[in-house]
């Protein structure tokens, strides 16, 4: 099954979600009835990947429109929006989804309570086919980087699993893969909730490109013997000049390959592109429950009442980033010109195909 999927069983409409907190070893799915349980998923990270928790926001907002009985429908969508918005800080892609959302009831505002459930669960729908979409143009821009014999470094998760389907980080690897283009992937375990090892290894080994696992302070050796020629990451939010917040260690994955003069690549749908925001420096930081570092799948790792620090993400300046790949293309510096420009070609395409907002206020 996809990430995230929309289904409506007899009992009524529900939100299917991979349970990405059970993963390696269980293929759990998650089944929410209604938005607060889609809040939930978004905030445990049994949902996760700047993508997907977008996705999955929008359609916990038809949740919403759609169990909402119709004398409290506009109020149900408004709790919703606030409730989803407050789940996780970081990636801009949950506040687009959720503006789209607004925009779509908004533009049916005053219709008939089952023309604006239709409105908002075509609108999610819609959000979900896109994001695919772009998965599969970041695919085929990103994969001529990555050459047969290339060792390639990348972390935390930015594959099918934190997209609806195939990713973003991992889509140009599993499209030059496609094309039989042979490379390794050095995979970065990712503390502390170990993405790394226990999403992009199961994805990788399931789509058989070949990998090994790493801890995360193991990259500088391998890049200092010469086994790394790329390194490629997925981003949560990138500012207007280009700054990328990833998770926590990108930064200094971005220094170790500057060091190196191996490329660096970002790469990311252009609803992570934050206009808003000139600078990297604005955008805020999730701090996660501490008992995230200082356990181990509930084993406590560190003395008992030890204070521990838990930034899940991390900012690298866009001087370290040698492009970034997003379904528009691949965008060199200077980032604030080549951004702009591919969000503005990406936001007329969906106004074309119906409505949409880049860069909200939020
Ligand atoms: O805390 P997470 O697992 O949601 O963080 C995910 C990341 O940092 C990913 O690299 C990013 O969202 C890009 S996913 C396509």
């Amino acid at each position: 099954m996809k990430t995230v999927e929309w289904h409506d069983t007899p009992g009524g409409a529900e939100v299917w979600l991979i349970d990405q907190t059970r993963l390696p070893l269980e293929e759990e799915v998650v089944r929410c009835r209604d938005y607060t349980e889609v809040a939930h998923a978004i905030r445990s990270m049994q949902v996760r990947g700047a993508p997907a928790i977008g996705v999955t926001a929008a359609m916990g907002e038809a949740l919403a429109a759609v169990r909402a009985p119709d004398d409290t429908l506009n109020a149900t969508i408004q709790e919703a929006c606030g409730a989803l918005a407050k789940t996780r800080p970081t990636a801009v892609n949950l506040f687009w989804a959720i503006e789209r959302m607004r925009s779509a009831a908004l533009r049916v505002a005053g219709s008939a309570p089952h023309e604006v459930r239709a409105a908002l669960v075509d609108e999610a729908q819609r959000i979900a086919v896109e994001d695919e979409a772009c998965s599969r143009a970041i695919g085929a821009h990103g994969a001529a980087l990555f050459a047969e014999g290339d060792g390639v470094l990348t972390h935390c998760n930015a594959g099918g699993l934190a997209a609806v389907s195939y990713g973003t980080a991992l889509a140009p690897l599993r499209a030059a893969h496609e094309r039989g283009t042979r490379f390794h992937v050095w995979v970065d375990e990712t503390r502390p909730f170990l993405q790394g090892s226990r999403l992009t290894a199961w994805e990788l080994l399931k789509a058989g490109i070949d990998c090994t696992l790493i801890t995360d302070n193991m990259a500088a050796h391998f890049m200092g013997r010469g086994r790394v020629q790329k390194i490629i990451v997925g981003a949560d939010r990138i500012a207007a000049n280009g700054d990328v917040a990833n998770k926590i260690g990108t930064y200094g994955l971005a220094i170790l390959a500057r060091e190196h003069s191996i490329p660096f690549y970002v790469a990311a749908p252009t609803s992570t592109v934050d206009l808003a925001l000139a600078s990297g420096d604005l955008i805020p930081i999730e701090e996660r429950d501490h008992t995230e570092v200082t356990q181990l799948r509930g084993q406590q790792m560190a003395p008992l009442g030890m204070r521990a620090a838990h930034p899940a993400f991390d900012v690298t300046p866009h001087r370290y980033v040698t492009a970034i790949i997003t379904e528009e293309g691949v965008h060199g510096p200077p980032y604030v010109e080549s951004l702009r420009e591919a969000v503005e070609v990406a936001r007329g395409k969906t106004l074309l195909a119906g409505e949409g907002v880049h860069g909200a206020s939020r």
